[in-house]
This record gives structure tokens, sequence and C-alpha cells, in this order.
């Protein structure tokens, strides 16, 4: 908890007793929907203003949601608040939150009512709990009745006076507003204002960039100078799993990314779930409308196929299908004809019409059969298509239309994009986390990930809509995540939802949305199986378990060996929730003792809500979880001022796995200026290595033209891949790495600046420019190795003094610098004989 917080949070207890002197007026409201909970206060003048947000609704999918209509408040006996407020005009639930004080709350339940609406809710004190009255259809009145503020009675009709609604009328800054007048103590209104101070301070330094180093730093001349003072002997164990990656299915990562099939919509599943406008035909081009049928399908998880005449079907693939010269393709289709005869050519076709490969496939299916070809190119091309020419006079039914290359990575069967697994694979990753994200707990309660659908043989695996808004056909399963994992020498982080959906899920058709209430308690117990069995499926022995043998049956009897699990994934840590992640912990616990638990802390780093709430659940059961997950996309600002952010963390506690992290910039993309705000961070991380256990860029991978997400770590098409500063750092940091931490303190000690013109001008001093600058030495207790990383944010050259360790004359070793700008940068090898001395914005790994 940030120190602020919990001075507040101590403070207001304290002033719970001084609260019957209050002397102070507050007024609190909500300016609009979207701006969530304000406060007010008058000036000297008795002129109200506003200080500012102290909180904002957490309900439903962002863009369409996220709004607080009528929040009403009341005061607890122990000076704690309570807080309701109606979250739109068609959803059965009210929002409410607890709250220590008026900066912090904890995460928001939103509690089912019985009727269709809930409208201007109100919250009052009654005897040891509340009440809360609210409005539904036709103006009828009900109450719901709460003594912990998380669990609510069923609603009642209820006959309640009009001046329950009764509010306050304020004008704050000339705007006349209705809300709620409070009287708070002096030192209340006091802690507000050192709060908001607090914030806008931290939202100063979050907003530094490098980009305008040329103003802040006008003054600064080369070169900056540092001492390294390094203790050898004073050394510590660190995670030797601090650099793993997170694959995501977002941005086209798995089907027409990572997952090397060439034939989109092969199964023909495309639905306007997965995206506006798609359907079964979506992809596939004929001269006629293809008939599509589901009768007698290949699979009942895959009911649609294709009724094919004499016309060719043509497939686009995914923005074309890159073909290349010489290179061989392996077709495949399952064909149902009742015994007809029929023959295809099946062809790839240049952009300008030329055939560039050709096979000829004879069937004669009775029952649904697959029949294969090999294709092999005759020239390359980067957007061909596949066109299947009927040659006999038959119409017959098509479904499971594939085309891979036969070179995948390691050459798998159905395997992955070879260029592109390689690029990961030399990160040197050690472990993946997979398969999401908000894509592992879903749009909704239908939409959560279950493993169990995406393994087995392809035309048996069940497809869905994708929350990033296109389809997954699964053929990237849990057996294909496992097997890339094992081929990479990555430990599997499976992460799985935790018995509820993604919190900004969209309303679903009774009007529930966010959380939606979660998996029904009397069907956790079913879910909890289901994780359970994803271990015995990984893990155990096929000769005695079912699951196992579905792993066997797939090529793989050796056990997978997993050691890690993910439940959740920065979900909302609501009453809700927590009650299905206990109860997915305790099974697991018992059942798996093995097996490490990594729960999840919400989706912001300290202070917020779900990141108190997530740590408290830690520490209130020790026993339950190995490791928690954190996720914070920031500013390079904030990642260049918070430098210290683990150094406090008890390290008696659970592990952090930082599961989702990037530094960006307005603009979005990864550059040398977000790369070495990282790369300074990662150093920090070293040092926390033995709290940090794991850490994960976000999102890893996006294919051009198809962005749910910006920064990246990686972009491709189908011809190109195009590695970022980013992901050179997260190389650097992995493949230099180790499993014990060097002490080590670089200071700056001295430095040259101009004379000011005038007073404006910003004079650096040694102290403000210790954040731009970064060391960290790791040893490899196997190999014996010692890695130096040295980082420079700064316009100027760096010059680190080395004490205590000695450094060779002439060294070899990786450095990438440019212009904060450069997207482009890549880490070179250089030998120098001053290994020390750093040139602006670089860093530099040297193997001592
Ligand atoms: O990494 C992209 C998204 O960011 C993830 O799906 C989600 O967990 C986070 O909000």
């Amino acid at each position: 908890m940030n120190s602020i917080l919990r001075m507040l949070t101590g403070l207001a207890v304290a002033l719970t007793a001084t609260s019957a002197h209050a002397q102070e007026q507050v007024f609190i409201y909500n300016p609009m929907a979207m701006s969530g909970l304000h406060i007010a206060a008058p000036d000297s003048h008795g002129r109200w203003h506003d200080l500012g947000q102290v909180c904002s609704s957490d309900y439903g999918t962002w863009g369409a949601e996220k709004k607080m209509y009528h929040p009403t408040l009341c005061r607890a006996t122990d000076g704690t608040w309570r807080l309701v407020f109606q979250v739109n005009d068609r959803s059965p639930l009210f929002a409410a939150a607890y709250g220590h004080n008026l900066n912090a709350w904890r995460p928001q339940d939103y509690p089912r009512i019985s009727t269709r609406q809930c409208l201007k809710p109100v919250v009052l004190p009654h005897g040891d709990g509340f009440r809360v009255y609210f409005e539904s259809e036709q103006g009828r009145r009900m109450v719901d009745v709460t003594a912990d503020f998380r669990h609510f009675s069923a609603d009642q009709p209820a006959d309640a006076p009009d001046s329950l609604w009764r509010r306050d009328t304020v004008e704050v800054d000339r705007r006349k507003l209705a809300g709620q007048l409070f009287s708070v103590t002096p030192q209340e209104l006091e802690l507000l204002r050192i709060n908001f101070a607090s914030r806008a301070r931290d939202g100063k330094l979050s907003a530094e960039r490098m980009h305008d180093d040329a103003d802040r730093y006008t003054l600064l001349q080369s070169p900056v100078r540092a001492t390294l003072t390094v203790q050898p002997d004073e050394q510590k164990a660190i995670s030797d799993k601090l650099i793993g990656i997170f694959f995501e299915d977002i941005s086209y990562a798995a089907d027409g990314g990572l997952y090397a099939e060439l034939i989109q919509n092969r199964d023909f599943e495309y639905t306007e779930k997965d995206h506006q406008g798609w359907n079964a035909t979506t992809a596939w081009h004929s001269s006629r409308p293809i008939e599509i049928a589901t009768e007698n399908p290949l699979h009942p998880n895959n009911p649609h196929y294709a009724m094919v005449g004499p016309d060719t079907l043509w497939n686009e693939g995914w923005d074309g299908i890159a073909v290349e010269k010489g290179s061989k393709y392996d077709f495949s289709m399952y064909v149902r004809a009742g015994g007809q005869k029929q023959d295809f050519d099946v062809l790839l076709i240049g952009q300008t019409g030329i055939t560039l490969a050709k096979s000829m496939l004879k069937t004669r299916a009775g029952e649904w059969q697959q029949f294969t070809a090999e294709l092999t190119a005759t020239d390359s091309d980067e957007k061909a298509r596949l066109a299947i020419v009927p040659l006999r006079d038959a119409r017959v039914a098509l479904d499971m239309i594939s085309l891979f290359p036969q070179e995948t990575f390691k050459n798998r069967k159905n395997g992955l994009r070879k260029d592109l697994a390689e690029t990961i694979a030399a990160l040197h990753p050690k472990f993946v986390r997979f398969p999401g994200g908000c894509m592992s707990h879903g749009q909704g309660l239908e939409n959560i990930y279950h493993w169990q659908h995406t393994v087995g043989p392809l035309e048996s695996r069940k497809p869905d809509f994708n929350i990033w808004h296109y389809h997954q056909t699964r053929g990237l399963g849990f057996f294909e995540y496992f097997q890339f994992c094992e081929d990479i020498g990555a430990e599997p982080l499976p992460v799985l939802a935790a018995g509820v959906p993604c919190q900004n899920s969209a309303n679903n058709a009774e009007g529930v949305g966010g959380q939606q209430g979660g998996i029904p308690m009397e069907e956790m117990p079913a879910y909890i199986d289901e994780l359970c069995n994803l271990i015995d499926w990984a893990n155990a022995d096929p000769a005695a378990n079912e699951w196992a043998k579905m792993r066997a049956d797939a090529g793989h009897p050796a056990p997978f060996n997993l050691k890690y699990i993910g439940i959740g994934n920065e979900d909302i840590i609501s009453t809700v929730f927590e009650e299905r992640y206990e109860m997915i912990c305790r099974a697991l616990r018992e059942r798996h003792p093995e097996i490490k638990v990594c729960g999840t802390v919400g989706p912001f780093h300290s202070p917020s809500a779900d990141y108190e709430e997530g740590w408290e659940f830690t520490r209130l059961n020790p026993e339950l979880q190995y490791m928690v997950d954190e996720h914070y996309y920031e500013s390079t600002g904030w990642f260049m001022n918070h430098r210290d952010y683990y150094d406090q963390y008890d390290r008696q506690s659970a592990k952090v796995y930082l599961g989702e992290w990037a530094a960006s910039t307005k603009v979005k993309l990864p550059n040398v200026e977000t790369a070495l705000a990282e790369a300074l961070y990662l150093t920090d991380i070293e040092r926390n290595g033995d709290i940090v256990e794991m850490t994960s860029y976000a999102p890893m991978l996006c294919k051009d033209g198809h962005s749910n997400w910006n920064p990246d770590m990686i972009y491709f098409s189908n011809t190109d891949i195009r590695t970022t500063p980013a992901y050179e750092i997260q190389r650097l940091f992995s493949v230099y790495s180790g499993d014990r931490y060097v002490a080590s303190q670089l200071t700056v000690d001295s430095i040259v600046t101009r004379q000011p013109l005038d007073a404006t001008q910003p004079v650096p001093t040694c102290e403000s420019l210790q954040h731009r600058v970064g060391a960290s030495i790791v040893a490899d207790s196997k190999s014996g190795q010692r890695y130096l990383k040295l980082v420079n944010a700064l316009p100027v050259e760096l010059q680190v003094t080395i004490d205590g360790l000695q450094l060779p004359q002439q060294v070899k070793c990786e450095q990438l610098t440019g212009t904060v700008e450069d997207r482009n940068a890549k880490a070179e090898t250089i030998e120098t004989d001053q290994p020390t001395t750093l040139p602006p914005y670089s860093i530099r790994v040297i193997e001592l």
C-alpha cells in the first residue's frame, strides 16, 4: 500500500472519534455520468470548488458503460463510508462500495435485484447495517438490507417517503449541481487535500518524457559522471525466471498469426458474434452464393460446412496467402459425398492470376473422410489465394479445409509459423503465460476460456468468439501451447478464469454486465474439476488417468511437468470474485499441493482498490497463493520515477509476477524512450528478484492491420517481422540473466552545467539525474557467468567509475542506443576499451 494511502486509512480511523465535532462541509456529487464521484469544498469566501475525483464506476464495458448516476453516500458509526449508485437504466443491479475514508474505496459490488430496473438507489444506516432503497419499473419502491455491505438481502417492496430522495444543491465552480453535503473534520479535509496534491505531483512526474529532454536538460553538458560501488561478496538469491513471455490471442496473435494455418475460416464457423458482418462464408468466395449446411456435421462442435457443386471455391487466406517459391504445403479437407466420386484441382493462384502450385485430389467419400494433397510452389507471391476446383458433376459437403506450410517451427504438424516462433524463441523466455489476458476470462460467462475445448482432434475443438472481436479456431490450443513451451525450454503458465468473466464484459440478455454474477455457485465444483483435470492432463500417467491419456493420444505420453497455474486475470476483486477465487485456491491446495498458484491483484498498481484488496486477501490467506499477478501499463515518466516500487515489499509475502507491463508515450509505439524506461525498471526488478519471481511484457504480438492494442513487442505481417526496442530489452535481460544478485549502488556524483540565462532555466543536480541511470549485476551460479547492465537514459554521455570490481581493458558487449524516437534500434555487439562510458540514451550489457 502506498504510504499516503496507508496514512490516510490509519488517520481516518483516528479521526472517527473527532467526527462528532466536525467543522468543515464538503459536497459530494457526480458532475457527469462518466466522471465518477467528486468532492468539492468552499474557499474562504464561501465559493465552492471541485477538489477532484474520489472514485469512479467500474461497471461493465468501456465506452458504453462505466457510468455513475445518482450516487448517494452515508457514513457508518465508525467513520467509514458506504456508497451506492445507479449504473444505467436497464440493468437489474446497483453498485455498492465501501470507503475506508473518502480516498480509499474497496472494489465495487453489483448486487442483483429482483426487478428489471434499479433507479436512484439511496443508502441509509439501519441498526448494525444499512438499507438500500431504490425505485424500479413504474416507480415501485423497494428496499434491500445488508449487514456487511457485501451481501444483500432479497429486495422487498418498501414504503419509503419522497424525502429519502431529497438532494442538496450547491453551486460548484459556477455550476449548480445536485449531490450531498457532509460534515467532515478539518483534518479529514486536509487529508483529502494532501491526497489530491500527492496525486497531482505523481501525475507531473509521470508526465516526464525523454522526448522533452532538450528543454529539461538545456544546461546539462557531457559527461555525467557516476560511481558504481560493488560489493562482490554481498549476494542474494533471485528468481531464475525473471523474464518470460505473455502470449495472448490479441491483435491476431494466434489464428492468422503464430498458428501456421493459412486458410481463414477453415471450419465455416465464423459468426456475427466474432465480428460484425461475419458469417460462415466470410473469407470464402465463389461465383454463386455458397451454400452452408448443418444437418450432418463433421462434429457437433463444428456444425457448419459448405455444400459445393460445380463452382470453384476460393479462400482469401489471412490478408492473402504468402507463398514462397520452392516451399511445400500440406492441403487437407474433409469430404462427405454419400459415395459419389468427385475430383478436385487444388491450386494456389497468385495476384496476377498465375498458378503457383497445383495438385489433384480424387475423392469418393461416403461419410466424412479426410483427403490430403501436397502443393509445391513454383513461384512466390505475398497475397495468393487458394482455389478448389470441382472436376466432376457432383454436389459434396466440405469442411475443415486446411493448408499448412510443411516447414513449421520444429516441423510440427498443426504447427506454428516458423519465423515468428523462432523470433519468440530467441528471447529465451523462462516461462510462457497463455492464452490471455482478457481473452482467458472472456466477454461474459459464456465466453470464459475452457481449456478442454481446445484439445483433441481439430474438428472436435470448440471454436468461440474472441473478446478482441475476431474468431478463435482453437487450432492453437492447450496441447500446442504446452508443446511450444517444451520446445523453447520455458515453463508453462496457463491462466484460467477465477470463476468470473472479464469485469469489462458487456451486458448479457438479462442486462447484467461486468462479472455477471460469476459462475453460479452450484456450478463451481464442476469448474474446479475442470481446472484439476488440466493438471491431470498435463502431468498424470496416461495409464491411470483419462485426461492424461488424451495427452498421450495427441502424441505426448511424457508429462508436461506443469508447475504453475494462474487463476484470474486482473479481475476486479469484488465479493463475487473473492468467493469463487478462494474456493478454487482451497481446492487446488488440497487436491494439487504441488502446483504453485498465481493469483491476481487487479489491473493497476498501488494505490488502487483492487490492488489493495487483492494484496489484503493474499496477506490474510498466505497459504493459498504462491504468487500474485500485478499488471500496469504506464508512462515512461511513471517507470522512471517509481524505481523503488518493490524495494519496500514484504519479503515474507507471496511472490510477485509482473504479468503485464509496458512503458508507453503518447505515440503508443515502442521506441528507444520506452525501451530505456523499461530497462531502468528492469535493473530495479533484478534488485528485487528475491520477491519478484517473474515478469512479462505485454502484449507480445500484433499483426499489421489488426491491432487491438499498442504498444506491442513484435509487429508482423504475413511475410515480415519487426522486432521493437522493447523486444531488444526483453532479450538482453533474458539472455543475460542470473540467479544471484550482486549488491551495487550507482550514484551520480558529478555533472557539468552551463550557466543559466535566466531564472526559469532548470538547473540539473546530481540528485535530479539519479532516476535516469541504472545498473545491476547478476550472476548465474550454473555457468559462473556474471553480467553487468548499465543504463543511461540521459541526453549526454555517462561515465561510470566502478569501485569494487575489475573490468577488462577491452570488452565485447551488447549495446542498444538511438534517438528517443527511434523505433528500430537494435542491440549490437561492440568492442570497446571504454566499457563503462555510455553514449546518450543507451544500455550496455557486459559479461564480467
Ligand atoms: O495485454 C492486453 C490486455 O491488457 C490484456 O488482455 C488484459 O489483461 C489487460 O487489460
